[in-house]
Parts: C-alpha cells; structure tokens; sequence
C-alpha cells in the first residue's frame, strides 16, 4: 500500500470550503422535492450541508450530548486513510472504466466486534489475493482488489423493526450503531460503537498494511497461499496447478535477469471500502486535504452509496458529491436510466474518469433486460463510469430453515448475464464485487463442494448477509477470469485482423 502519496490533512472546517474548489450558489432543501425536479446545481457543499436534506436510515441517538461528545472526540482522531491512496485508487479504477484493469472488491456484509481476529482478517485478504492471481491470469490486466474491510459495519435495513415469537425490537443496524442480540437493551443506538468501529477500522486496516507491504502478498509467495486448500478439493487443486505456472514464469524471468524482487513484484496495493450510511461519522473522519483544497472522508478509500439510500436530493447523495473519494452507486432494477444519469451528474460533475464506479445488483434475467438500458443511456450522455457486478443482493432467498442464503449458481448467472451484456453493447465489465470471507462458512448453497440447505446450520457466522466461502469464492474466479481471458482473445484477434487489413487496404 502506498504510504508515500500520503497528503497532510488538517481538521474539518464545517460550511467553509465548496467542494472541488467550486463556488455554488445558495440552493434551500426542500424535502418535498421529486427527484426529476432536482437542479443539477445544487448549491453550495460544505461537509455539514447534508445536514439540511431528507434523510432515511440514520439511527436516532437517545442522548444528543453523548453523541456529540463522541463525534467531537473522532474529529480529533487521525485520518484513517491519505488522501493520496484514494486519488491513487482512482486512476486504477479510471483504467478499468476503459478495460485496462479489472476491479476485485471483496469481504463482509458487515464486520462485527465479535469476529475480529487477525486469522480472519488474513484469511480473507490471502482469498483475495489468490482470486486476484487467478483474474490476473485469465484477463492479463492489473486486478485492483478493495476490501470491504476496516470499516463496513453499518447496515441499511429494509425493516426498521424485528419481530420474533411477538416481541418487536428496533432492527439491528450494524456493530457501529447496535448489538445484534435480540434485547431492548442491544438495539439501543450507543455512540460509543463508533469509537470501537474506528480502532477496529485502524487495526484492520493496520495489519493489512502489514500484510500486503511486509512480504506476505510477494509473487514469490503464491504458492503458499494455499493454506486453507491442503487437503484435497477441486479448487485447491485448480489453484495449485496455476500458482505452479506463475512460479515457473517467475523463475524464468530471474533466469532472464529480470528482477523479481522490485516492490512490484514482493508488494500489493490494496485498498479499503465501506458503505457511506452512517453520515454523522462519516463527517467526523472528513478532513480538507492541503494539497489539492478538496475534501476526503478519510474512514477508506472508495465508499459507496446503498440502493436504499442513493435518492437526488437525499442526505446520502449531498454528502458524497462534496467528497473526492472514488466513489460507488449500488444500481437494481428500479433505477431509471435518466436518473441514473441525473446521479452520475451530480455526483462527477467533471465527468473525472475513475470518479464514478456503477455496482449492478439485480438478478440475472433483470440485468439482461435492464443493464442496456443504462449503459446505452449513460453513454448517450458522455458519461465515464467504471460498470462492476455485485451478484449477492439481487439474490438473497430464505432457506425453508429460515436462514437468509444465495445460491451459488444464481450468483453465477448474473455474472455471466453482466458479461454477456458488455458484450452485446461493446462496453467493458469493469469488475467484481462480493460478499465472501476467507473463513470455510456455510452461508451460500451450492459450489463444487456442495453446500445444501441442510448444511446451512453448520457453520453460518455472518452478522448480517451470506457470504461465499473461500472455495465458492475461488471457483467464482477461474469462471470470471476464464470470462476474461475469452474478451482478451476476441480483442486480440480483431487487432490482428485490423492490422492485417489496414496495409492491404492501403495497397502496401
Ligand atoms: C450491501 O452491499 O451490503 C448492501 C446492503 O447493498 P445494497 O445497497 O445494494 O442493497
Ligand atoms: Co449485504
């Protein structure tokens, strides 16, 4: 992880400084807005002007002055990221916007306090970086892998109240917000849980650091990776069989006199993410960075806005727009193209390549159907946004236990769907995004070592959605990086067919 592009960042100044250094005029909220009527000038940002929009999902704190005292004692606390890492992620993300690099974010639903370990933590980052060799391999572009780590805890719910054997209880929103137990006492919001989201954030995020610059994540290595995969299993084995040509080739470029041991090679950049829900902490760890004048929420690198949360004229969107962070927009089948396009606007206004990453979540048989649209429409207007498949929350489903599951060959078919697409239309599958751990759960049934309903009990830790285990996870990537490979050989033999037409053509 780069540490060196770390900008200095000093402390927020609420209502002074317009967002990228552009002065708005004055534009009243007005909560009882359609989201067709919004202006495209929106007015004025400061990091505290979301304050004044409709807001939805945000807890209701019981005690003001509390919250206030822990909110003015997180604006103190160092930034978590640097704002140079995050324009550094955005150049990559820019390169994937035109098919030059491919995104890999990956980890939990929700982090939870009880399952923080550094096992855990280095389980799902060793996953990561064995799918980013596999996806490497097969599409031969630089792989950006983003966590959604050190930092996802707060969660968007479409119930705000759980009802179990008669009793109703405020719904559970994440370890940052409530506890998970089904008591009064849990589910009341505690704004003390941000604090303990932030170190945990700084923890994980420091033992990351750790990891990918400390020679954990060196190609040397990628043998080793393997750990989890001993003993025998389709994946593992298919994993093994690649690590062994990657160490092959590495051995021959040392032969050539090709240095392997540069950072590039003994190194991994690797980025964070999370939800931007929570907007009360989210302005805490904002900071104006004195390099470039422009604001960064310094809680991770790429945040994105939720489906439930992503309305013009919301308080999530007015937040966001003012920040310079890459950011993400959860799209399903509801959006409408010209609101999609509405969003991009107000969001990149510069229309800055990189700025804007559009995360698909709706099905495979509504993507096949929907997806052209936007992307036609997102075209249309000139727009350059970084397209990424999200296959979990189009497909969550209850188990006859009761048990939130997916179905690992539903995830699979909107993968495939969101490929076949691009396609069709010539656009480029920028990435993936999951929710996996590096952890052996029974969360989602299917995959080449069979996870059925009735496993589902076995070994089901998640605190909110259900992940891909680390096998279901590596067989989604050889299919994904066979997807890869498969629009690297078409664009390889259209160039050579171009280059052998273009000299007779010329009559050379
Ligand atoms: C999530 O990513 O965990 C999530 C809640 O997604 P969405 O906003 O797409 O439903
Ligand atoms: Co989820």
């Amino acid at each position: 992880m780069a540490l060196s592009c770390g900008s200095s960042i000093t402390t927020p100044k609420p209502s002074l400084r317009p967002a990228h250094r552009r002065v708005f005029a004055i534009h009243a909220a007005d909560p009882s807005k359609t989201p067709s009527k919004v202006s495209l000038n929106p007015g004025r940002w400061s990091i505290d002007t979301w304050q004044s929009k409709p807001v939805i999902q945000l807890p209701e704190y019981p005690n003001k002055d509390e919250l206030a005292a822990v909110l003015k004692t997180i604006e103190s606390f160092p930034p978590i990221v640097f704002a140079g890492e995050a324009r550094h992620l955005e150049e990559k993300l820019a390169d994937a916007a035109v098919g030059r690099a491919f995104l890999l974010q990956g980890g939990d639903c929700a982090e939870s306090f009880k399952e923080f370990n550094a096992n855990n933590i280095r389980d799902t980052f060793r996953v990561l970086l064995q799918m980013g060799v596999v996806l490497m391999f097969g599409g031969q572009v630089p792989v950006i892998k983003v966590g959604r780590m050190a930092g996802q805890f707060a969660k968007p719910r479409s119930d705000s109240f759980e009802e179990k054997d008669g009793v109703k209880l405020p719904s559970y929103r994440g370890d940052n917000i409530n506890g998970d137990s089904f008591d009064k006492k849990s589910r009341i919001p505690d704004p003390h849980r941000m604090i303990r989201a932030y170190t945990q954030s700084a923890a994980t995020l420091n033992l990351l650091r750790a990891f990918a610059t400390g020679g954990y994540a060196a190609m040397q290595r990628v043998t080793q990776w393997n750990l989890d995969f001993t003993e025998h299993s389709e994946q593992g084995d298919r994993y093994k069989e690649l690590a062994h040509r990657v160490d092959e080739a590495l051995g021959f470029m040392a032969a050539a006199g090709l240095t392997i041991d540069h950072p590039i090679m003994t190194t991994t950049d690797f980025w964070t993410s999370h939800e931007c829900l929570l907007l009360p902490y989210e302005q805490a760890l904002t900071r104006e960075d004195s390099t470039s004048g422009l604001y960064y929420d310094c809680s991770a690198h790429f945040l994105w806005v939720g489906e439930r949360t992503r309305q013009l004229d919301g308080a999530h969107i007015e937040f966001l727009r003012g920040v310079a962070n890459p950011l993400g927009i959860k799209v399903s089948d509801k959006m409408d193209p010209k609101e999609l396009v509405k969003l991009i606007e107000i969001l990149n206004p510069q229309n800055k390549a990189g700025r804007i990453t559009i995360i698909t979540r709706m099905g495979a048989e509504n993507m096949r159907v929907k997806l052209p649209h936007l992307i036609r429409a997102v075209r249309g207007a000139g727009l350059i946004v970084t397209w990424v498949s999200d296959p979990m929350h189009g497909n969550t489903m209850k188990a006859p236990c009761g048990l939130k599951t997916r179905s690992f060959d539903k995830i699979l078919a909107e993968v495939r769907a969101f490929f076949d697409v691009h396609d069709q239309e010539g656009s480029h599958p920028g990435g993936v995004h999951l929710e996996m751990t590096g952890q052996n759960v029974t969360e989602c049934i299917g995959g080449s070592r069979t996870v059925t309903f009735d496993d589902l009990g076995s070994r089901y830790h998640t605190h909110c959605d259900p992940r891909l285990n680390a096998s279901q996870s590596l067989e989604l990537a050889f299919i994904v990086a066979e997807r890869l490979r498969r629009r690297r050989i078409a664009a390889w033999s259209l160039n050579k067919k171009y280059y052998q037409t273009v000299p007779l053509s010329l009559g050379l």
